[in-house]
């Protein structure tokens, strides 16, 4: 079981540029079944984590050729010889819900089970059930597994109950070859989806709209091979430039989109530090830290809730009282305990977390409860006096890419053991 080891302490100091979005590739992937061409899609600037991994390996179970290397995804779908998920690898990452739509449209049936619980609190698919049945879907449960068809979805309009990202996903997905035009209401309007729309269309399919409330999907007749790079992980960005401003240090980080992450920098200037942007990068210089009187996490545009515990870690050791209210998720506050124990004062009250910023957090040992979770203990871990040991890393390489070798390379005492 590998851990991570940080004296901290250190002002991190440098540049770094951020690779390709796992909020991006996950559902990109499951996009690319949708492709029947021979010569498949290719795509640039996929980082190296574990959940691009597992879903490689479930395109592969599924009949898909894969190949990765220097960020470079090379899948062909052309055989595609299953419409089953099994528990198995259903039950290693949420995001195998993603391949409901694009498998209904291609195949005209799908076999899948509930993705299973998560650390971060009930996270309910109804959403997405919804808009696949409004699209003809027949959806029913046999054997602990759930089973879809339809000969061919039909195009409809969808109101969707909240404007969720993976029902958005979903349902764009199945949408681009039924008959017909589909309209998503109240769409999610994540820089994610935007991202999916361009791959879409650049494999020939007819999106309009992604970014806005109301995204219009006229059907094709099939979908061909393209090239395509994904965009910068606006997630793993934010935790870079809060890694920066709570070691007081200066972070230049390029190939990056800045106004993605808007209600970040609005927040964390607001928390006292010094942000400089240019077109494609934004520089942390230092800052004294200040409390902030509430972050609240919303859909995008708003705060996004994978930083809500990067910011957390941030705000503990800021001057005066910080407010942090979690919206979008019900049980999203496990990494609270574990920044207690690296002498933060917190304390919560349902969905919002008080926090009282202390002059010094101490080096502990802590566990990383899920991948944003443990962002925020890194980030902890590096404004600590002493030595922190964070166990459970499978859960932060999920989602960052060697995050030790980026930090080392700011001068970061990280490693790994
Ligand atoms: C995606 C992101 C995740 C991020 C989240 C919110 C990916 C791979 N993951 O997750 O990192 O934290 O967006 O920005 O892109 N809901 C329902 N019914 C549904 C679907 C969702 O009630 O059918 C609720 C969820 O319980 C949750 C809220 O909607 O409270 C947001 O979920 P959603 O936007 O769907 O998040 P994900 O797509 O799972």
């Amino acid at each position: 079981m590998e851990k991570f080891v940080i004296e901290g302490g250190n002002r991190l100091e440098g540049s770094l540029s951020v690779k390709g979005g796992k909020n991006s590739i996950l559902p990109i992937l499951a996009a690319a079944v949708l492709c029947s061409s021979s010569e498949g899609v290719e795509l640039y600037n996929i980082p190296d984590i574990v959940d691009m991994h597992v879903m490689t390996k479930i395109l592969q179970s599924l009949g898909a050729r894969v190949k990765y290397k220097n960020n470079t995804l090379l899948v062909n779908v052309e055989d595609l010889q299953s419409y089953t998920i099994s528990d198995e690898l259903m039950r290693e990452m949420r995001s195998s819900i993603f391949l409901m739509g694009p498998l209904l449209a291609r195949l005209g049936k799908v076999r899948v089970t509930y993705p299973g619980g998560c650390a971060i609190g009930p996270r309910p698919i109804d959403l997405h059930f919804k808009g696949l049945e409004a699209m003809g879907a027949r959806i029913k449960e046999e054997k602990g597994y759930i089973m879809a068809s339809a000969s061919r979805l039909q195009g409809t309009e969808i109101h969707l109950d909240y404007p969720s990202v993976g029902a958005t996903e979903n349902l764009m997905m199945a949408a681009v070859l039924a008959r017909g035009k589909t309209v998503i209401n109240n769409a999610a309007k994540e820089p994610e989806i935007v991202d999916l729309q361009n791959f879409l269309n650049a494999m020939g399919a007819d999106i309009r709209g992604a970014g806005t409330e109301t995204v219009r999907i006229i059907g094709v007749e099939g979908l061909g091979k393209c090239s395509y790079r994904i965009i910068p992980d606006r997630i793993v960005a934010g935790t870079y430039l809060m890694a920066a401003a709570i070691t007081g240090g200066r972070l230049l980080l390029k190939g990056i989109i800045p106004v993605h992450l808007d209600a970040v920098v609005a927040k964390m200037r607001e928390a006292g530090v010094g942000i400089e942007a240019t077109e494609d990068s934004l520089e942390v210089i230092g800052g004294r830290l200040k409390g902030v009187e509430t972050v609240r996490t919303l859909p995008y545009p708003g705060f996004p809730t994978d930083l809500q515990a990067p910011i957390m870690a941030l705000l503990t050791v800021a001057e005066g009282n910080s407010t942090i209210i979690e919206s979008i998720f019900e049980n999203r506050f496990k990494h609270v305990n574990e920044l207690k124990r690296l002498n933060a004062d917190i304390s919560v009250k349902g969905r919002t977390a008080f926090i009282q910023g202390v002059k010094k957090l101490y080096g502990a040992e802590v566990e990383a409860t899920d991948l944003r979770a443990g962002a925020a203990l890194i980030l902890a871990g590096l404004a600590a006096e002493g030595t922190t040991v964070i166990s459970e890393i499978k859960h932060i390489d999920r989602g960052y890419e060697r995050i030790e070798l980026d930090l080392q390379q700011l001068g970061a005492k990280i490693m790994r053991i």
